[in-house]
Parts: structure tokens; C-alpha cells; sequence
């Protein structure tokens, strides 16, 4: 069988068959997988019940994994997956829902916010796959925004404005949004920003994109509350719901989508269920702005 995708939202997002993710691809299955994520920016797989291994090994077709180090709170030896693997659940080491007040929990509520992920290393994300073991039946959907139709749809004066800004992104901005800015010394230097630009160009298609996350927290050059008022216009603008796909997970989905082109987020949903998902990212090739030394 032939992989087919169907888009299914009226700017982005296409939904795929005719494609079994525990096998090893064909190039031509890579392919044709490679340019739907260039064209939809999210691609939906359903009933795919693969191991982390097999995630794994998926993720590899795309480029080289990003080690999640440096993204989470908490020690190494809590951890519940391979270091490949993130934990997007709301699990502890022990599989069971962390208590309320939990530190790693007030983190993992920073997904709740529209970000790009690990929009806070300097080299940040090319794709995330996203594979749903154990969902819940209410709530906890996956929101997607379309970066490129936010940029189209800006003025040519807002345009001209943002093209050559560079921001300043840290996970401490993010949940600090949240109140959450409770973070060790080691913590702190682990966060510490790095300098995104505003505006990417796909590198295949030659699409611009706005590159926003809540993770971004200032602007080279500009006031900080000047910065964070208009990140936060441009946030608002490019998440209309027109732009906005939202996933209603079913057990086994696989959702892979373009951290270059998208922006996400999960909403509200009864913590004291389960829900484990687990992301495999695939790094990107090159900062896309200029670093300053620390
Ligand atoms: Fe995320």
C-alpha cells in the first residue's frame, strides 16, 4: 500500500494512511512522509501501536534525535523512559499520576501554553512525534496553529517590523508565566536563554514563518515590557481559530508536526487519570540566530 495523506483543516494538517510505523520505511515511504510535513506542517497517523524502540526508530528517518536533557526538572534516575524518549505524560517513575504539588507537574503545566518545542535550545527542534499509549476520554486535546498563515496574514508595515528581531527564549520565561519561577542554581544555568530569530524561512519550501513561543520572553534591543506586550499581540493574532487545528486523541494516534512551521499546546484535562504520551524530537540542523557567550 501506498502512503496517502488527506488534508483535513482548511489551511494545514494532513491525515495519513497506508503506512504501518512498527515496520523499518521505504525511502519512498520516507519521502512521501517528508513532503507532507513540509506542505501540512502536522500529520496525523491513527492505530499505530508501536513501541518506544519503534518510535524510536521512526524518528530516526528524520535526522538525529535530541536527547531530552536539559528540558525537564527532576533527576535522571527518576526518570520513566529512555533518555530518547521525552515524557510528555503526567506519570511518576512509579507510573502514577504526580500529586498536585508536584514540581515536575507545575512544569509540565507550561505545556498548557502555545510554544514550539525546545524553541529554548539554541539549536531547536525540527519535528516532533507524538505517539498517544494511554489517553484520556475528556479533555486533553493538542492544539495546532499554522505559523506560516500567521505571517501571511500580518500588515506589510508588521512585516517589515519583525523580520529582522531576534528574541530571547528560556523555559524560566515560560513558567514563569504560570508563577513558577522556583528554580535551583544549576536549574537557572541550565535554562539560561538563547536567541531565536523572529521570522524562518522553511529551508524547502522557502515559506516564512513567525517563530513565537511562550518561551519567548524578550526582544534584543527592545524594553522588556514592550517586548512581552507585543509577543504576546502576535501570539494572539497568529492563534485565531481559523488558523488552529485542534487533535482529539484516540489511544494509538501518532502526531508528528513542525516545530519550525507550528506552534502547540495541550489543554485542561483530569489529572488524576492517566495519560502517556511519548514524544520522540528530531533535532534541527543549525541555530537560527547568532549566540552570545555566556
Ligand atoms: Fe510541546
Amino acid at each position: 500500500m501506498a502512503v496517502s495523506i488527506r488534508q483535513v483543516h482548511p489551511v494545514f494538517v494532513g491525515e495519513v494512511s497506508g503506512v504501518d510505523l512498527r515496520r523499518t520505511l521505504s525511502p519512498d515511504e520516507v519521502a512521501a512522509i517528508d513532503e507532507g510535513m513540509d506542505r501540512y506542517a502536522v500529520l496525523v497517523f491513527h492505530d499505530q501501536r508501536i513501541s518506544d524502540e519503534q518510535q524510536i526508530a521512526f524518528a530516526r528517518n528524520f535526522g538525529e534525535i535530541e536527547n531530552s536533557r536539559g528540558g525537564y526538572l527532576g533527576k535522571a534516575e527518576d526518570r520513566r523512559l529512555h533518555p530518547l524518549m521525552n515524557d510528555v505524560s503526567n506519570l511518576d517513575q512509579h507510573h502514577r499520576p504526580l500529586e498536585r504539588d508536584d514540581r515536575r507537574r507545575f512544569f509540565n503545566l507550561g505545556n498548557r501554553l502555545w510554544h514550539s518545542d525546545s524553541s529554548f535550545r539554541a539549536v531547536p527542534a525540527k519535528y516532533s512525534i507524538l505517539s498517544g499509549r494511554i489517553v484520556v476520554d475528556r479533555g486533553g486535546n493538542t492544539e495546532f496553529a499554522d505559523m506560516r498563515a500567521a505571517w501571511d496574514a500580518l500588515s506589510d508595515a508588521t512585516k517589515a517590523l519583525v523580520e529582522p528581531l531576534i528574541c530571547e527564549h528560556s523555559l524560566m520565561y515560560s513558567r514563569g508565566l504560570l508563577g513558577f519561577g522556583d528554580f535551583t542554581e544549576e536549574e537557572r544555568a541550565m535554562f539560561r536563554p538563547v536567541r531565536q530569530a523572529l521570522v524562518r524561512v522553511h529551508p524547502k519550501t522557502g515559506r516564512k514563518s513567525l517563530y513565537l513561543a511562550s518561551h519567548a520572553g524578550a526582544i534584543v534591543g527592545w524594553p522588556v515590557p514592550e517586548a512581552r506586550a507585543f509577543l504576546r499581540d502576535l501570539t494572539e493574532e497568529a492563534t485565531r481559530p481559523e488558523n488552529v487545528y485542534v487533535h482529539r486523541w484516540r489511544q494509538y494516534d501518532l502526531v508528528m508536526w513542525d516545530n519550525r512551521q507550528t506552534m502547540h499546546r495541550v489543554r485542561r484535562f483530569d489529572e488524576r487519570q492517566v495519560r502517556d504520551m511519548r514524544r520522540t524530537t528530531v533535532a534541527g540542523e543549525a541555530a537560527t540566530a547568532e549566540q552570545v557567550a555566556a
